[in-house]
């Protein structure tokens, strides 16, 4: 099935390194990321995987679907707030030195994406984080459809969030951007 070979070219071109699914989860092995969190990314990947060989509409580039939602919470060996996400890009750019688009996806997986205004009250740095590619889309919305390793839908998901922070304005306005997501996608895969 040519479509989960490693080398497929296919959509997005990709720009500098990928490492293979083995050397990724060997990666986040050694950085001692916990094995809920590992078997979490792996269970993204795969929705995320489900998602990309269904889509008909666009080119899509599996190889970065898969190594991106592999790698999405590396920045949760620092820390599990919001930053984790910036985190997760900066170890991939500055530090493994692997392809910027795969630091792109990690940055911009939280909720739907954090505007500039936003990240700013969050002390983080001052920039949109909104996923624009469709590998970046693709691995934002499939981690929406997950609570560790548990499959949930969107609802659920963002109830369970409501319930830890409050129904905030934040919040209810992520949950749009969410279900706008989920719709673009959905009309990718059936146009
Ligand atoms: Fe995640």
């Amino acid at each position: 099935m040519h479509y989960f070979e490693d080398d497929d070219l296919s959509g997005t071109a990709v720009i500098g390194y990928i490492p293979s699914k083995t050397e990724a989860i060997k990666i986040l092995q050694e950085m001692n990321l916990s094995k809920n969190i590992v078997n979490h990314v792996l269970a993204v990947s795969r929705k995320a995987i489900k998602f990309a060989t269904k889509i008909s509409a666009a080119p899509v580039n599996f190889k970065l679907v898969r190594i991106g939602a592999i790698l999405h919470d590396i920045g949760r060996v620092r820390s599990h707030d919001y930053d984790h996400a910036v985190i997760g890009g900066q170890i991939i750019r500055e530090e493994l030195k692997f392809s910027e688009q795969l630091a792109r996806i990690a940055e911009t997986h939280i909720l739907g994406g954090i505007s500039k205004e936003e990240a700013k009250e969050f002390g983080l740095p001052p920039k949109d984080y909104f996923p624009e590619s469709v590998e970046e889309k693709i691995v934002c919305l499939a981690d929406k459809y997950f609570i560790g390793v548990q499959q949930v839908s969107i609802e659920q998901r963002f109830k369970n969030w409501f319930a830890r922070y409050g129904e905030n304005e934040f919040l209810l306005r992520s949950k749009k951007r969410v279900e706008d997501l989920e719709i673009f996608i959905y009309k990718l895969m059936f146009p």
